[in-house]
């Protein structure tokens, strides 16, 4: 049993706390390799944004969760080194799916877990999550839960809007679950295509496809039963422009790639959300880096010319959104 106190790292309690009474959000990035990380830690420490490593059970199977909490303990002293004193640095479970799994990542040093249940009837997910907050809480270590799905991109769109989150349910989950913060379905999906063409409207002028809205009335009806309640967005990459322009001339192919606007998430940010969920957004950094390097160099075969600069596309997108989207800068 490794306690993520002696690691240096921190729960969300306070965290989130602060971020509600703020008006900001906690940036949650998934990482699965030395570059992503190096990448999040600069940018946090720079920006002096607190912030939350994910580790997704897919990270788990690429890299060993054996090597990626060594990695997190070594961001820890990394991030001291780059001159942040006191660095607010969350190891956190991203999806967990059974309480075997939580488990294991409290006892080896993860300071938050997410129990994901949300594809199980209501009271079983109520049942498996209160029994991960049970075990969790012996150790100080904060629980995710979610309530509702997410909707995938293959949903229609009557079918998306049925699987919001029901306000009417929260008060009751968040009390007999005991769970620390909720992750709530209010229209937005994993992956970099969110929206199909057809859910989208066309911007007359540039031509470039507009999504819906988020259903802001869902997250308002959220916070009116659970008043400071930390809420959860999950599925909130952007999906830059820039950089699936990039990708696709330079012999990629990402079609009609659309993710949610960032004045949306800026609106959410200064709400009760205080956790933002971006993964496919560094993946897409990564690509455009990648492909352009090895376009414009087609000798190049040392990967640290080109992971070096994917790790500076990565840096300067994890900056904008801590500092133009989610407003974390200078709270840690
Ligand atoms: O929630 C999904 C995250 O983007 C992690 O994805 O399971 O492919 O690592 P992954
Ligand atoms: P994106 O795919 O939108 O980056 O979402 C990531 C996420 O929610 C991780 O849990
Ligand atoms: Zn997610």
């Amino acid at each position: 049993m490794v306690s993520y106190k002696e690691l240096g790292l921190v729960n969300t309690r306070e965290m989130f706390a602060k971020a509600i009474k703020g008006g900001y959000a906690i940036p949650a990035f998934n990482f699965n390799n030395m570059e992503q990380l190096q990448a999040i830690i600069k940018a946090a420490a720079e920006t002096k944004s607190p912030v939350i490593l994910q580790v997704s059970k897919g990270a788990r199977n690429y890299a060993n969760q054996t090597l990626l909490r060594y990695m997190a303990q070594g961001a820890v002293e990394y991030a001291k080194e780059l001159g942040w004193e006191k660095p607010q640095i969350v190891l956190h479970l991203d999806h967990g799916d059974s309480f075997e799994l939580c488990k294991s990542c409290v006892d080896f040093g993860f300071s938050s877990v997410m129990i994901d249940a949300s594809s199980l009837p209501y009271e079983e997910n109520i049942a498996l999550t209160k029994k991960v907050v049970e075990y969790a809480h012996q150790y100080d270590v904060t629980v995710e839960a979610e309530l509702g799905v997410l909707a995938g991109v293959e949903d229609e769109v009557a079918s998306a809007v049925s699987h919001y989150t029901k306000p009417e349910e929260v008060v009751d989950f968040a009390t007999r679950t005991g769970c620390d913060s909720l992750a709530i379905s209010i229209g937005t999906s994993h992956g970099a295509y969110k929206f199909t063409p057809e859910q989208c409207t066309r911007d007359p002028k540039t031509g470039k496809l507009v999504p819906p809205p988020l259903a802001f009335d869902v997250l308002d009806a959220v916070m009116e039963q659970l008043p400071g309640f930390p809420i959860v967005l999950h599925g909130s990459s952007s999906v830059p422009q820039e950089y699936v322009d990039m990708i696709n001339s330079l012999g990629g192919k990402l079609p009609d790639a659309i993710g949610i606007p960032e004045e949306q998430l800026r609106k959410a940010a200064k709400s009760a959300v205080c956790k933002i969920n971006i993964d496919s957004d560094s993946r897409l950094a990564f690509t455009a880096a990648v492909r352009k390097v090895l376009t414009e160099k087609p000798g190049e075969f040392d990967p640290r010319k080109y992971c070096g600069v994917a790790r500076d596309f990565m840096e300067e997108l994890y900056k904008h959104k801590i500092i133009d989207v989610l407003g974390s800068d200078g709270k840690a």
